[in-house]
């Protein structure tokens, strides 16, 4: 059965003490179902090296929240695939909403962090969303396909080990307020998915489509249950390790029973 893609971004929130408290104790705490789950965590650049020396890699993949394309040179304050190398990352997290809305990244420079990393072996996650004014003029399905499109435009060759889109509409993350329905983000999804097909073809079956924004122990289960949405990426929620294994053990029999027809 396919595992269950899970995973959190714990964003600037965690210095080294409190990651590596963190995950250890979440591979503890899902030790007896590992064998069911993608689980990842995306901590802070500072807190991957001493995080890699304690993970248990068949328990918990381990992401970077951003990264240079380029491998070396005059990019102050970039981190270069070759230092994410040696760090012993997995994943490499890009065009999530804050670096695009925050720090200003568009969507060609997405397109060569991805090349760039399954250049050098990492599994790009790429977060596409729209935005509330997006949303309003009813333009989302028009902006997740563009992201899409020039996303993974340099991807040469249409075959690849791993890639994960995770689909985060930019008004519902950090939000107390309105999440999305999990009608909405279905919609989404569907679009997604077709988008993947145009550009992969049946590889596109391969790409797990991940629901982020706001997910939480109330509304995890519905995301779970669409059709298109194939697993959860979980910012505040997660952050506390009993609280995102409350979660992974709530949704786990709704993958299974998905799965299983
Ligand atoms: P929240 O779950 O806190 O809305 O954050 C989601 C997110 O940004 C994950 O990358």
């Amino acid at each position: 059965m396919k595992k269950l893609y899970i995973g959190t971004n714990t964003k600037m929130t965690k210095t080294i003490n409190e990651s590596i408290a963190f995950i250890s104790s979440l591979q503890d705490l899902t030790q007896d179902i590992r064998e069911k789950l993608n689980l990842f965590v995306i901590p802070s650049y500072t807190t991957l090296y001493p995080v890699s020396k304690i993970i248990n890699k068949d328990c918990i993949s381990l992401g970077a929240q951003n990264m240079c394309w380029e491998e070396r040179g005059q990019f102050t304050g970039e981190i270069s695939p070759l230092m994410l190398k040696e760090v012993d990352t997995d994943i490499v997290m890009i065009g999530h909403s804050e670096r695009r809305h925050k720090f200003y990244e568009d969507d060609i420079v997405e397109s060569l962090k991805v090349q760039a990393a399954l250049n050098h072996g990492f599994t790009p996650l790429l977060c596409i969303g729209e935005t509330k004014d997006e949303k309003d003029n009813d333009i989302s399905d028009e902006i997740l396909s563009k992201q899409l499109k020039i996303g993974f435009s340099k991807v040469k060759n249409k075959g690849f080990k791993e890639i994960i889109v995770a689909y985060e509409p930019v008004w519902a993350i950090g939000v107390n307020g309105e999440p999305a329905t999990s009608e909405y983000a279905q919609a989404r999804h569907h679009v997604i998915k077709n988008t993947l097909l145009e550009i992969f073809g049946d590889n596109a079956q391969e790409i797990p489509v991940l629901y982020g924004g706001s997910v939480n122990i109330d509304n995890a289960n519905e995301m779970l249950e669409q059709e298109d949405i194939d697993g959860l990426f979980i910012g505040r929620s997660a952050w506390e390790a009993e609280n995102f294994n409350k979660i992974i053990r709530q949704v786990l029999p709704i993958w299974e029973k998905k799965n299983n027809g």
